[in-house]
């Protein structure tokens, strides 16, 4: 799956994670728990919070402080584990702005112009009438760069990111061959994306896709009683179900994404004998999400009213990783001829 070059022997896997509110059940079995199940496969690897990123649209001091510390909560309290895992803020490593300076002057401008968020951005600036960079701000037209540099700084041969990113991951690919083949030299690891496959999105509690801005979620750090009301809302039918026809329903799709295989067809067995209703089911669903996530929910609150035990974890990560940049850093600026 990586294809590091031969020169570097330890494979690499890193990304980033944007300050952002609170996960849903979505995110959790999207992106949280197959990138924790991925990184024990690497040598090395690297989750940082992109702060910098971040602050293309979080741009309230006390908002930003919080989301840093509730997405390093977030991570650390589903596992991440800080002994085995570098962790860390984008902006405690310096040496990603100077390797951005740097890699700005490789990296065509067209190449910019066709990412997507900045040609959504535009595409609606013109449906609206409005100018073309109404809105758009350097951050914005520049993401991709900052975020190679993200990736190249550590030698990374393997991204695990959501499909909205896998052009971002291709562009640092590119830019990083372009460094490589202006000096003929193997200077950058090629990094490639991975998704997770086999990972069906999961649907919300009214069938569409589970998303925060269609306010369907089930959240994954609540109590019992905000488990039930959302689990109450999930859209059912008065159908007689077969144990396939039942599969296809939304609420099975979470039911099964939460509790035990064993429990998914006790519970396909119960409802196509009539055993049980949906009412049943529910009550199930919201005891599988006690189950699942009440411990997870009790560490992050413990780590959030730590607060400085978050910034302590996150400060010693960077201090663990800052010598590798520096390191990455002085091999590019040497063969550039800055050093
Ligand atoms: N852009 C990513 C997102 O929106 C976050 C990110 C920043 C990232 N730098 C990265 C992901 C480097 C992977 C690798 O989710």
């Amino acid at each position: 799956m990586q294809k590091a070059s031969s020169m570097h022997t330890n494979p690499t896997i890193l990304t980033g994670i944007k300050p952002t509110g609170q996960p849903h059940i979505g995110n959790y079995f999207g992106a949280i728990k197959p990138a924790l199940e991925r990184a024990a496969e690497y040598e090395n690897s690297f989750f940082f919070i992109a702060d910098y990123h971040g602050l293309n649209s979080v741009q309230d001091p006390e908002e930003m402080r919080r989301l840093t510390r509730s997405i390093a909560a977030t991570w650390l309290a589903a596992g991440l584990d800080p002994a085995k895992h570098h962790f860390y803020r984008q902006s405690d490593i310096p040496e990603t702005f100077e390797l951005e300076t740097i890699l700005n002057t490789f990296t065509p401008k067209g190449w910019m112009n066709k990412a997507h968020a900045y040609k959504a951005t535009v595409a609606n600036n013109q449906t609206a009438g409005r100018s073309d960079d109404h809105d758009v701000n350097m951050g914005l037209f520049t993401y991709p760069i900052l975020m190679a540099s993200d990736i190249l700084l550590f030698d990374t041969s393997a991204v695990p990111v959501g499909k909205d990113q896998i052009q971002h991951v291709e562009i640092a690919r590119d830019i990083a061959q372009k460094v490589n083949s202006f000096y003929n030299k193997d200077i950058f690891v090629l990094p490639e994306h991975v998704t997770h496959e086999g990972i069906a999105e999961l649907p919300g509690i009214d069938g569409r896709k589970m998303s925060k801005s269609y306010n369907n979620v089930i959240p994954v750090f609540a109590s019992v009683e905000e488990w039930q009301k959302a689990v109450r809302s999930i859209v059912t039918d008065a159908e007689t179900h077969t144990p396939d026809s039942l599969k296809q329903t939304t609420f099975y799709k979470l039911y099964s994404a939460v509790a035990t295989s064993e429990n998914s067809e006790t519970l396909v067995r119960d409802i196509t004998s009539g055993a049980i209703g949906w009412k049943d089911a529910k009550d199930r669903l919201a005891s599988a999400l006690e189950v699942r996530f009440a411990e997870y929910t009790k560490e992050y609150e413990r780590l959030m009213n730590s607060p400085e035990e978050i910034d302590r974890i996150l400060h010693t990560g960077a201090e663990t990783v800052r010598p590798i940049a520096q390191a990455t850093l002085r091999r590019i600026k040497t063969t550039i001829g800055i050093l």
